[in-house]
């Protein structure tokens, strides 16, 4: 109910114009019903009933200008209908897109794997598509199928009560089979779009990783994925189709049926000298216009079953409440009522206690009772076997993910206690997959914090051993970088993304794989011109390769989500098993002097 009712919320700012809508619409159908009447008179007074049985002509003329002036002016109200329903549902629809971006925007990252992005693209659009669908059916079609059934009845009747019973069989008749109709199709409408949403992440996984694809020859296995998906949404779609096809035939049916029984009573009526072929016309017209009517009544349903699916789908949307908020009042209860002591703040520490986390979803724990504290300008180290947790612990840090248990503290805080920006502006990540926009270098490298110098951008990129090869581009730092950065290297990539971060100049810096295509020549000077940075940040690295971490301060060897050992390289080499093996696979025996 809350839903809907947020959803109709959207509609306030536009009500006037789907007033307007309804009172052209009234306007309109006003003329359609009038029409037959003028048309019994022009026939039955006009042609037939002239004096002395000739034609009064006079009467034909008066009343056909009459009639062609009610046709203009219902056409021209037709016309002004359409525009304001038009301009009521489009502005609806979207605010409604814009509603919804904006909270796609603030979901965790939980949030949006739960969803797919594939559903998220569909829903926003097509499922806003078929809401604005239904209210423009609806805006349309209510007050037709209102006045034609209501009013057209009254004047039906008020030609002659014969009517009567035809009137009384077949409106009963179509709302049945209307109902019948849309009985068996509603269901099928969350199908569909559920299964929509499958074929869109199948295009979006494609489109995506179309290099994956085509290196590993996979073109013709996605292909049969894809004609798979979207041959299972052609069979729902049919199954719907056809079942709607049945209407119109049906309902033309019944119209031509009741129209036979009209003229049937008319000519029984006319025998007896009761009435007069205007007045039948009249009533056929009628009779047609009350079933159209109806028939307008099972496209509003129609629609209005997909719009309930969709609606529901949005609505979802519009109601996700970011999990991941601002700390306030509650975070802060939470805090005071664990027993942990908050440390002396001091810029730039990371502290686990007791952390263990799952994936929403998944019942497997990823990491379990993690307590590590990482100093202040210290370079810790993680290293483990993918899979391990690596980077699923890391993103407790700035709060991509909240732990399921226990609690993360940067300088001495709950995580959970700061303003998400906060936070952000403490703690920089350089993700294991470096995203660049398809911008220039330049603007890539000032995301980390926009307004900086050209001079800072290029020391952050000197640091980050990218400022050589970004001159060698053709255009420097103006270079554009293709969608995706693939007109890049992975190790050059790899190095605007470090120099994005660098720029951000945040206490903390979490580099999470990401120089795994560096040179070690190249990761070396890196490492160097890290270290002889002025203010010391704290650094975080997670690495694949020894090379990358023997020199931090302390590694941490992570295995099946718990911490085995901490300590700096020579003390893991003699009591560490686990990173003596790694060791020796990579820099051979005796790996320590290597
Ligand atoms: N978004 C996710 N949803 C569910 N499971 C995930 C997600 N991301 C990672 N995992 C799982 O969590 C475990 C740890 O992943 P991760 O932290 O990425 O490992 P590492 O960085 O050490 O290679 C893996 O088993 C992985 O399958
Ligand atoms: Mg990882």
């Amino acid at each position: 109910m809350r839903e809907k009712q947020s959803m109709l919320n959207y509609m306030k700012r536009y009500w006037w114009m789907g007033i307007a809508a309804a009172l052209f619409m009234v306007l309109e159908v006003s003329a359609d019903l009038y029409q037959p009447g003028v048309m019994a008179v022009i026939v039955d007074d006009g042609i037939l009933g002239g004096t002395g049985g000739s034609p009064d002509i006079a009467l034909i003329r008066r009343e056909g200008l009459k009639m062609i002036l009610v046709v203009a002016l219902g056409g021209i109200s037709g016309v002004l209908c359409g525009l304001f329903a038009n301009l009521c549902c489009q502005n609806y629809a979207n605010d409604l897109r814009k509603a919804s971006f904006r909270r796609i925007m603030h979901f965790s990252f939980a949030q949006t794997d739960t969803f797919s992005t594939g559903s998220l693209i569909t829903r926003v659009t097509n499922d806003i598509t078929q809401i604005q669908n239904f209210v423009m059916q609806f805006m349309r079609g209510a007050v037709r199928c209102l006045m034609y059934s209501v009013v057209g009845s009254w004047c039906l009747l008020s030609l002659d009560l014969s009517f009567r019973t035809v009137v009384w069989i077949a409106i009963p008749m179509i709302l049945v089979f209307t109902a019948l109709i849309i009985i068996r199709t509603s269901p099928m409408f969350a199908v569909l779009q559920a299964k929509l949403d499958h074929m869109n992440s199948v295009i979006e996984e494609n489109v995506n990783g179309i290099r994956v694809v085509r290196a590993f020859v996979q073109e013709n296995r996605e292909k049969k994925r894809f004609e798979d998906a979207n041959q299972s949404l052609v069979d729902t779609q049919m199954k719907v189709l056809v079942l709607i096809s049945w209407l119109r035939p049906v309902m033309n049916i019944i119209i031509n049926l009741a129209i036979v029984a009209i003229l049937w009573i008319g000519a029984g009526r006319a025998r007896a000298g009761a009435m007069q072929p205007g007045t039948i016309m009249a009533a056929v017209t009628y009779m047609s216009q009350i079933l159209n009517g109806m028939m307008m009544l099972a496209m509003i349903f129609q629609t209005l079953s997909r719009g309930i699916a969709s609606s529901r789908r949005i609505g979802e949307i519009l109601k996700t409440e970011p999990v991941i908020q601002d700390g306030g009042a509650k975070a802060q209860e939470q805090q005071t009522n664990s027993s942990v002591v908050p440390e002396p703040p001091v810029a730039g520490t990371v502290s686990f206690r007791g952390v263990s986390f799952s994936y929403p979803g998944v019942r497997a724990r990823v990491l379990h009772d993690i307590n590590l504290d990482i100093r202040a300008g210290e370079t810790l180290a993680i290293v483990g076997a993918t899979g391990c947790g690596k980077s699923t612990l890391a993103s407790l840090i700035p709060r991509f993910y909240d732990a399921t248990e226990g609690s993360v503290l940067v300088d001495g805080r709950d995580v959970r206690q700061y303003p998400l920006k906060e936070l952000r502006d403490k703690v920089t990540v350089v993700l294991q997959k470096s995203e660049l926009f398809s911008t220039t270098i330049r603007d890539n490298i000032a995301i980390g914090r926009p307004g900086a110098s050209a001079e800072e951008i290029r020391a952050a990129a000197v640091t980050a051993q990218a400022d050589d090869f970004i001159m060698q581009q053709p255009d420097g730092y103006d270079t554009a970088v293709a969608e995706g950065g693939m007109s890049l290297s992975g190790g050059q990539r790899q190095r605007i993304a470090i120099a994005r971060a660098l720029l951000r100049r945040s206490e903390i810096l979490i580099m999470d794989d990401s120089t795994s295509a560096l040179d070690l020549e190249t990761e070396a000077a890196l490492n160097r011109a890290l270290s002889a940075q002025h203010d010391r940040m704290t650094r975080i690295i997670i690495a694949q390769r020894i090379a990358s971490v023997r020199h931090a301060d302390r590694i941490a060897v992570l295995d099946k989500g718990t911490i085995l050992a901490l300590g700096t390289h020579d003390q893991l080499y003699e009591s560490c098993p686990v990173y003596r093996d790694i060791c020796d696979s990579q820099l051979g025996q005796g790996g320590m002097t290597a």
